[in-house]
């Protein structure tokens, strides 16, 4: 088999068998499909596994890595403040970038390290308090579960984990019902969990909090540079991301979405000089921008990197990408559930490029270090990084393969193949 060759000359396997919501033979549909052996022609770690954890920490190309070495050595020559002048109308520029893939302004956007952080300074800006309802999805991630039960445990608000549906996704009904309208009612979804590969109703979930008035914060980390996400089109106020996974950006990169008219009520708890200005003795005015949440340290060449990475996104394009991404996915799913003694652990809304599963009589940490000793890089996700998703369901961890558009035929069969294997060698 070319080793080069793409997932997408599968297409004809009859994905509809146990691959949970996916939109069958959709590779075959693609006006412009992915180049794989131009992007595995760009991503040096390709050479060197069977990268399956893009939802981890994705390869970045060649490029996205020359730039920020780039930017270094501009500091180790010119001095940091100095090489950030020199370099400031391109960071400029990604605001505007960021805004074009969310279908926002640029305005609108904050950068941040982190998808943690970009969460944790919205939230706080609320100002919750004991008279505020916090609805969360149950594929909340875990550092954001935890800010918020540490939140309503000092303060007294209400935090409800709202139910799955049959398929997974947050029940509507229940949500529906559970809104009392107006913005006391803070919504919390990931849309794409950790813990699976499943893909939250985000849109539905928005005509709901638009409706009741309630605030909606969507935590896009593992769907931005997956899937296809617009801002309005799933009527969020908020929404954060992070660079290291589907973006393909350096590490310690992150972005933040905050809707203009909601941008106006909020006030960050610590303002930070990158973000206001110490007008008098006793007086400060904040950004009128989202910049307002922005803190002056950060990585420039960090920044320089992710704005590349979102470049080559927008070239490569976004539908493309998740047509790879989901189909590549659903074949996964579909080749490990044939598998004897696995089980594919992802809910029928599961229409990703995640796919988790466990195999019988084996923890899913040894199976990930089995699967690194052939080669293939994966992640255990144990229940304690989604309590309200695995430790509801009772499943103590699972193995998280997780694709990009530099995976093909080889990475493929080679995960299904280490997986029988592994599987055969517990059964004996
Ligand atoms: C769904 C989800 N949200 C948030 C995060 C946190 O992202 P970061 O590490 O950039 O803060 C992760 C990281 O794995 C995640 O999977």
């Amino acid at each position: 088999m070319d080793p080069n060759s793409g997932v997408g000359e599968r297409s004809t396997v009859d994905l509809s068998v146990n691959a949970g919501h996916t939109d069958v033979g959709r590779l075959d549909a693609l006006a412009r499909p992915v180049d794989v052996a131009l992007e595995r022609a760009q991503t040096v770690g390709v050479r060197h596994a069977h990268h399956l954890n893009s939802a981890g920490s994705a390869l970045p190309t060649v490029a996205v890595v020359d730039e920020v070495i780039a930017h270094l050595r501009r500091e180790q020559s010119e001095g940091g403040y100095e090489a950030a002048a020199a370099v400031a109308g391109r960071v400029e520029e990604l605001y505007a970038t960021a805004a074009r893939l969310l279908g926002a302004r640029p305005e609108e956007i904050a950068l941040s390290d982190s998808a943690s952080t970009g969460l944790r300074l919205i939230v706080d800006a609320l100002r919750v308090d004991a008279t505020s309802r916090i609805l969360v999805s149950r594929s909340t991630y875990v550092s954001h579960a935890l800010h918020l039960l540490s939140l309503a445990h000092e303060t007294g608000a209400e935090l409800i984990v709202l139910p799955s549906a049959a398929d997974g996704g947050v029940d509507l009904d229940e949500l529906a019902r559970q809104l009392t309208g107006g913005p006391r009612d803070i919504v919390c979804v990931a849309q794409v969990p950790t813990s699976s590969g499943l893909v939250e109703p985000v849109r539905e979930i928005g005509v709901l909090t638009r409706e009741s008035g309630a605030l909606y914060l969507l935590d896009a980390t593992q769907s931005v540079g997956h899937l296809r996400v617009d801002v309005d089109e799933i009527g969020c106020d908020a929404l954060v991301t992070t660079g290291r996974k589907f973006l393909r950006a350096p590490r310690g990169t992150g972005l933040a979405y905050l809707r203009g008219s909601f941008l106006e009520r909020l006030a960050p708890v610590a303002p930070d000089v990158r973000g206001a200005i110490w007008t008098g003795a006793r007086e400060w005015s904040l950004s009128p921008t989202a910049r307002r949440f922005e803190t002056w340290e950060s990585s420039v060449a960090g920044r320089l990197g992710l704005a590349v990475a979102l470049n080559q996104l927008l070239d490569r394009g976004i539908d493309a990408t998740e047509a790879y991404l989901t189909s590549t996915g659903a074949l996964l799913r579909h080749g490990l559930a044939a598998i004897d003694r696995v089980t594919v652990q992802d809910p029928p809304a599961s229409r990703s490029g995640l796919v988790t599963f466990t195999i019988d009589g084996i923890s899913s940490e040894t199976v990930t270090r089995r699967l690194a000793v052939r080669g293939v890089r994966t992640v255990s996700v144990p229940a304690s990084h989604g309590q309200w998703d695995l430790g509801l369901r009772g499943v103590p961890a699972v193995v998280r393969a997780s694709v990009h558009v530099y995976n093909n035929d080889a990475d493929h069969d080679a995960l299904l193949g280490a997986v029988a294997e592994i599987a055969r060698e517990t059964g004996r």
